[in-house]
């Protein structure tokens, strides 16, 4: 007999039941996405009433600080509470020194802003690479990236932020020490109250690639390997992020984010610290490119993967999506 009504057992659960409906469904929903948690990453450039569409990355600008002052004013009005500041200078050296001008473009945009935007959190991207004419997140040493003397140079970047008015500095480097560097360089110069976010699990990407186009901070030789994780490991991640835990920093993030939701899963389970996961400028790119090609509908894969992420255990996403989604979810 294989006639389904002969074999039928008595259904207990029926689990469609509570799909039946958008109420039904709301009701029982597991996984929320508001707009206190998504951190919109923007690129500040020199000059004014400057708005320049970066090609690989379709509704993501250089802004000079006067319109990454009114960019943030509009997230702000769309719900987005926090932004991540990356910064174009004009000049690269050797040593990245225009990381920690008290008059570069990031510094600039964190006095504005804190200045004009009421109630939004400054963050900043801390790393040298967009500063380097060798586009390199330290300082070279015999064609190596000399740890300590790039946590000296990070130190610096991270206490000018801190000196302009960030609310929490983010170092992206992967250094070897550079938390507990920056939270005590921080601590002696009376910045306790500033929190530090570590790039803490941050793997060696090809989906970097149009953030490097935005920032201008492709190396011009070599890569990134000696420093950003090996995307085959798991268990190194959580090494990574005890460390920084112990070194004080105050959240933690892990990067990319669809790539490596197990290792956020991971993180979050572990540590159980405010967990941040940054869906990077690849990730964006390609929902991008496939939307205008008309091959995906563009709202409902933005609102799955970011749902995604928070799913797998992220308290903060950080995306380029931030304001689409906070106007979908308003
Ligand atoms: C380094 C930094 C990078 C990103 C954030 N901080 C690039 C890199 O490590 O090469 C990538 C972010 C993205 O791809 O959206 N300052």
């Amino acid at each position: 007999m294989t006639s389904r009504s002969q074999a039928r057992l008595p259904l207990t659960h029926r689990l469609r039941r509570l799909r039946r409906s958008a109420a039904m469904r709301a009701l029982v929903r597991e996984t929320r996405l508001s707009p206190d948690m998504l951190m919109l990453p923007l690129f500040v450039c020199a000059g004014e009433g400057v708005r320049r569409e970066v090609p690989s990355m379709p509704g993501v600008f250089n802004l000079s600080v006067d319109e990454a002052v009114r960019e943030t004013a509009a997230a702000r009005a769309d719900g987005i509470r926090s932004v991540l500041l990356f910064g174009l200078p004009e000049q690269k050296d050797d040593i990245g020194s225009a990381a920690y001008d008290p008059e570069a473009p990031v510094q600039a945009a964190v006095r504005a802003i804190k200045r004009d935007v009421a109630d939004v959190l400054v963050v900043t991207d801390v790393c040298l690479c967009e500063y380097t004419e060798h586009g390199h997140c330290g300082i070279l040493i015999d064609g190596d990236i000399a740890n300590d003397p790039s946590v000296d140079q990070l130190v610096k970047v991270a206490v000018s932020h801190a000196a302009a008015g960030a609310d929490i500095v983010a170092p992206s480097d992967m250094m070897d020490g550079r938390v507990g560097a920056i939270r005590g360089a921080l601590d002696e110069r009376g910045f306790e109250q500033i929190a530090i976010m570590s790039y803490a699990a941050k793997y060696c990407s090809a989906f970097y690639g149009p953030f490097r186009d935005a920032a201008g901070s492709t190396p011009k030789f070599g890569d990134r390997r000696s420093h950003q994780m090996d995307p085959a490991n798991a268990r190194e991640a959580l090494r990574e992020v005890a460390q920084d835990i112990e070194e004080g920093a105050d959240l933690v993030m892990v990067k990319p984010a669809v790539a490596y939701l197990d290792v956020i899963r991971e993180v979050k389970d572990t540590f159980g610290y405010p967990t941040a996961a940054y869906h990077v400028s690849g990730e964006y790119a390609m929902l991008k490119a496939a939307a205008r090609n008309g091959w995906i509908d563009e709202s409902r894969a933005m609102m799955e993967t970011l749902t995604s992420i928070r799913r797998a255990g992220a308290d903060i996403v950080i995306t380029y999506y931030a304001r689409d989604a906070a106007r979908l979810l308003a």
